[in-house]
């Protein structure tokens, strides 16, 4: 457990651990001298009537504090600042991380645990470093020191006090385990209220048109509900464990009493140093709750860290970068005897061969599951094939640097995703130092120029979450415009038309065509306009290529995709498919 910290924390920000520490024991040094000075107040100055060594002590003390006052400041702002320095790293690690993987990670992880590890998981590692790790070190420090003090002062009455050590210990001990326990359950039920909220965010259109806001509530509510009884309970067991604490120290106060009052009068121990005596054990309980808290925050850290850690020893993806670089690429994709299975045995792609030219616009059809957005996830490169190869220009794309390959792919989706700031932005954001005239430029090549214009600030205007504020066929032009204007070689779109309407669907077709000039373009799609604007049709079924030609090749064939286009599995625009 402890490990972590000393890998993550101490090691690399040693020099400010290091320095917090050493402001630590001269904080506490000044702490620990003050019931000393009461043993000199008591014995050289009331018990004697010394009034200049009464002022010596007084003056003693406010120098003692004051010191106490600045290198406590000093060891906390130390500690704050190593603990934060670290939080910042391991925020940082683990966004990159994250940016760097692949599709294949995403789809076996909930949103809403990521969340989690972001925002919960990392505030108990913030806990644990900045109160739980200190606590720990330097209360266990101050302890031994109290403890030596006594033992120094008069060792038979230290043993005698020392009897209830045990029980304390063992009091912590059964009681810190549960409490831990509950801080895991507590951790666990937050994370799930966090998924929920994030579920809800993306669907709350859903919820509402169903009506499920009372389910949604109830299940939401329940989970808070549950972490806020275990919540509770951990700390019942907290405050349980402080009490116990302070009675068992109350005990030892009573044995000083009784013993030490014995030793006074025998003339073994003077009053003032009985009573430094007392003024000790009285500061015992302090630093052993800290103790038992801290180790608490220590150990929901750890447990945090080890999911964190997950994260960032998560395999990068499946594919292997090259090193090959490709400034300039006209656009000749081929694949060659290309399969590929997702998983072992189940082939999703079945001896592919396609050869697709600039300027050409293919159509690639077939029915749901077939492998066509399989097909785009090998040609990006999200997955490699596990046999043949896909060649961009006659090079293996095996050997491109992925960034360089994905640079000449201008992808497009179904549901673009939008960025909520303005359209200017959005379409910028594939290539940050396009200049105002080239993000035009792409804008009308996409056939977007005109209601861009027409919106309230024109490229200003901000197009909400998502694009919320846009219309389909308007966050659809946007997208086309983004891709272009990184000047792609080839275009990618997979059912970039499927939730569009006629009239959108041949306005967004257009400006596709337009915007493939010069370009190699496949489309994936199950919409009979969009096959009818693109020269080639390639049908997959179960993965392989059935047939392929133009449409009316095709028909003429008569074969499957004829049989396709007549049971209308390949739609003709006329209704909205998707709300
Ligand atoms: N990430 C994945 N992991 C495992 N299997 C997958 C994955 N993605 C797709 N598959 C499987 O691969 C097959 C082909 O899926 P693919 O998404 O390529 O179909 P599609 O032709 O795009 O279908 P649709 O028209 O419904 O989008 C399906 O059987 C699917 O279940
Ligand atoms: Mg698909």
């Amino acid at each position: 457990m402890f490990s972590f910290y000393w890998r993550k924390f101490i090691i690399p920000f040693w020099l400010l651990a290091f320095t917090a520490i050493v402001c630590f024991i001269i904080a506490s040094l000044a702490g620990l001298a003050a019931p000393l000075v009461v043993k000199l107040l008591i014995d050289n100055a009331l018990n004697q009537g010394n009034i200049n060594f009464l002022h010596l002590i007084t003056v003693g003390i406010a120098i003692l504090y004051l010191f106490r006052g600045v290198f406590s400041y000093l060891y906390g702002y130390c500690m704050a600042k190593a603990g934060n320095k670290m939080l910042a790293k391991l925020r940082q690690d683990m966004f990159s991380k994250l940016q760097s993987l692949d599709y294949a990670y995403f789809m076996r992880t909930s949103s809403g645990e990521l969340i989690s590890l972001f925002t919960n998981d990392l505030l108990f590692i913030q806990q644990a470093v900045t109160v739980g790790l200190p606590d720990v070190i330097v209360e266990s420090i101050n302890l031994l020191a109290i403890m030596s003090i006594m033992i120094y002062f008069d060792w038979r009455l230290a043993m005698v006090t020392f009897a209830t050590m045990p029980f304390i210990i063992v009091a912590i001990s059964f009681f810190n385990s549960k409490i831990g326990t509950l801080g895991v359950l507590v951790d666990h039920a937050l994370a799930k209220v966090t998924a929920i909220i994030q579920q809800s965010l993306v669907s709350v259109l859903i919820v509402q048109s169903y009506v499920r806001e009372d389910y949604e509530y109830k299940k939401f509510s329940d989970k808070i509900q549950e972490a806020a009884n275990d919540l509770l309970k951990a700390q019942r067991f907290s405050a349980i464990l402080v009490s116990l604490v302070e009675f068992l120290a109350a005990v030892g106060l009573t044995i000083i009493i009784w013993y030490g009052g014995r030793e006074v009068i025998n003339g073994h121990l003077s009053i003032g140093g009985m009573f430094a005596f007392l003024v000790y054990i009285i500061n015992v309980p302090m630093p052993v709750r800290k103790i038992s808290q801290g180790l608490t925050h220590l150990k929901l850290g750890a447990v945090a860290w080890k999911r964190i850690n997950n994260l960032l020893n998560e395999q990068t993806p499946t594919v292997t970068e090259g090193d090959m670089l490709m400034p300039q690429a006209e656009g000749v994709v081929e694949f060659k005897d290309v399969s590929f299975a997702y998983r072992q045995g189940k082939l999703v792609l079945n001896d592919i061969n396609i050869l697709a030219r600039p300027n050409e616009i293919i159509a690639i059809v077939g029915p749901s599951g077939a492998g066509k957005s399989s097909f785009a996830n090998l040609l990006l490169r999200f997955y490699d094939p596990d046999n043949g190869g896909i060649y961009l220009d006659g090079v293996d794309i095996r050997k491109l640097k992925l960034a360089e390959l994905r640079r000449h792919i201008g992808f497009i989706q179904q549901e673009p995703i939008l960025f909520n700031t303005t359209v200017l932005e959005n379409i910028r954001y594939g290539r940050p130092d396009a200049t105002q005239s080239q993000i035009e430029q792409a804008a009308r090549m996409a056939d977007a120029y005109e209601f861009i214009m027409s919106l309230p600030q024109g490229f200003d205007t901000v197009v909400g979450e998502l694009g919320g504020k846009l219309s389909g066929g308007q966050r659809q032009r946007i997208a086309v415009a983004r891709a272009i204007i990184t000047e792609p070689a080839i275009l990618l779109l997979d059912e970039p038309t499927a939730a569009l309407d006629a009239q959108t669907e041949k306005q967004v077709m257009a400006a596709i065509r337009q915007a493939g000039t010069g370009r190699t373009t496949f489309i994936i799609t199950h919409r009979m306009s969009t096959i009818m604007a693109s020269d080639r049709v390639v049908y997959l079924t179960e993965g392989r290529v059935a047939e392929t030609g133009t449409h009316q090749e095709l028909i003429d064939k008569d074969g499957l995709y004829a049989q396709a286009v007549r049971f209308s599995e390949i739609e003709m625009s006329i209704d909205v498919k998707h709300l």
